[in-house]
């Protein structure tokens, strides 16, 4: 499974790829303006961090503006990925963009008819957010469980990229259903490498080391 990392701030960025484990990152216009900073800007500075897709959102409603942002969004860098919502006009633009060669994020997916949508319209990635459909009393893990079956049963190669992920948990739930990628904010991706046990073997470890008196480096 591929990790993005959801978040518009650089230092995290280059923190998180530094570890040789992030295979891309989302924003979306939230974490732009949460940012502080230019969004063509930011962007850019993101695409030249990361080697993998960086999704840039559009915020046109209709077909022919988003086509002219994606324009010059994909100007940025070669690989920005043009994050579309799923609307009508948002999945017109997807079927262009990709009928293009440019890669394609269809974002706000809370339904496996629309992910359905989304892979007939030729989306790379398509991002079902899970955080967001728990909280409004649906179950955002089987929402994912639903979009594997059906990408599965016709060979779909839309990517599923599970988005507002929360916690832990929904990182380990969407590994285990075989989602293709999951996007989280860097303090999710950095629980990842905590457990308690580790912690306090190091502990252990360290503290006989210490009554050896020996160094490795010597
Ligand atoms: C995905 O691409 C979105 O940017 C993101 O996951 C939304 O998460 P949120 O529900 O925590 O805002």
């Amino acid at each position: 499974m591929k990790f993005f990392a959801d978040t518009a701030e650089i230092d995290d960025i280059r923190e998180l790829a530094a570890t040789g484990l992030l295979d891309g990152v989302t924003t979306n216009p939230s974490l732009i303006a949460k940012s502080g900073r230019d969004f063509m800007e930011v962007t850019k500075e993101i695409c030249g961090i990361v080697d993998g897709p960086v999704s840039a959102e559009v915020v046109a409603l209709d077909h022919e503006t988003m086509m002219k942002e994606a324009e010059i969004l994909r100007k940025l860098a070669d690989n920005v990925c043009i994050k579309v919502p799923l609307t009508i006009d948002g999945l017109k633009t997807c079927k262009a963009l990709t009928g293009d060669g440019t890669m394609v994020n269809v974002t706000l997916c809370f339904s496996a008819n629309q992910a359905l949508l989304a892979a007939k319209a030729g989306a790379t990635f398509v991002s079902p957010f899970v955080g967001r459909h728990d909280d409004n009393g649906f179950d955002g893990m089987e929402l994912i469980s639903d979009i594997r079956l059906i990408y599965d049963n016709y060979d779909f190669e839309t990517e599923i990229l599970v988005a507002s992920v929360r916690h832990v948990t929904h990182v380990l739930e969407s590994a285990r259903i075989g989602a293709d990628v999951m996007t989280a904010p860097p303090a999710v991706i950095k629980a990842l490498f905590k457990h308690v046990l580790t912690d306090k073997g190091i502990e252990g470890f360290l503290a006989d080391w210490a009554k050896t008196g020996q160094s490795i480096i010597r």
